[in-house]
């Protein structure tokens, strides 16, 4: 049995259509089940042994970030590796470690955890994800980052989840990070171009210095350290370390990524 968690996020939700259906989705609420199109129960990362795992199992393990994420994924991981699970396929993101920032540090804790843990695993490594662009813009038509002229290689989250599918389905493989990344790293000027171009209105990239940028995101009610922390990650993005593409994608699904052209259309 496939077994996914996050079923009602973006990526849970496509990651189901990819499988048909033959899937078991655990939700948090039991109102989330039926319109999933597939089997369900009712389950709670935060409690492990609410998630229904049997001997040869394939666990999709994925959900948002909440402050209790690393406890939580890591003793799912833990109850995954107690049971006797075939492998785990989890979601991450591009070159974190554990001493990256905010969210991507814990994602790189959760990832030593699952390659120590001795049960095979697959961890995705997406960059940024187009289904951001756009809720990024502001009234007035900008987008505000520090990333700079860096590119970055935003990925459609919908072949996150086809590229997911592929490795569910065969054969367990070799424990692998799989970098993922659309077919082209636009930099931030380009991304506001290709969103004027699809809402037919003007978006504008404004770029900061991580002080002010800090500074603007604290004024949008977001925690000094937090918005400081976020400011700092735009410019590391910025530097150039997610402006590299990938052919993972099309190696595996025998298809190229879908371009932001095609996802904005
Ligand atoms: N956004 C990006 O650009 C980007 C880039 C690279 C990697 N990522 C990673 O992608 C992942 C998010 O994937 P996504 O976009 O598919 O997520 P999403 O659309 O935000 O959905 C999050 C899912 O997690 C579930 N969830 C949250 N807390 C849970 C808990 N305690 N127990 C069980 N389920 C829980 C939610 O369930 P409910 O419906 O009950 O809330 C929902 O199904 C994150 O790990 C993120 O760091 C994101």
């Amino acid at each position: 049995m496939i077994v996914v968690t996050g079923a009602t996020g973006t990526i849970g939700r496509a990651l189901i259509k990819e499988l048909g259906g033959a899937a078991r989705a655990v939700v948090r609420r039991a109102e989330q089940g039926p319109e999933l199109g597939c089997d369900y129960v009712v389950g709670d990362l935060e409690r492990p042994e609410t998630i229904p795992l049997e001997p040869g199992d394939r666990l999709f393990l994925n959900s948002s970030l909440w402050p209790g994420f690393v406890r939580a994924h890591q003793a799912v991981i833990d109850r995954a590796a107690a049971v006797g699970v075939a492998q785990v396929v989890t979601v991450s993101v591009y070159g974190v470690t554990s001493g990256s920032l905010l969210g991507f540090g814990m994602h790189g804790q959760v990832d030593s955890h699952l390659k120590a843990s001795g049960v095979p695993w697959s961890i995705l490594a997406p960059v940024g994800y187009m289904q951001n662009l756009a809720g990024d813009i502001d009234e007035e038509g900008r987008i505000f980052g520090s990333y700079g002229s860096g590119g970055v290689g935003y990925i459609d989250a919908h072949d996150v989840a086809a590229v997911a599918a592929v490795l569910l389905t065969r054969p367990v493989g070799a424990d692998t990070t799989y970098d993922l990344t659309g077919p082209a790293a636009p930099t931030h000027d380009e991304v506001a171009a290709e969103l004027t171009r699809a809402l037919g209105r003007t978006v504008r990239y404004v770029d900061l210095p991580v002080e002010e940028a800090a500074a603007h995101l604290e004024k949008r009610g977001m925690p000094a350290e937090v918005a400081r922390d976020l400011a700092e990650l735009m410019s590391q993005i910025g530097d150039g370390r997610w402006a590299d593409t990938t052919t993972t994608v099309s190696d595996l699904l025998g298809r190229p990524p879908r371009s932001l052209r095609e996802f904005l259309a």
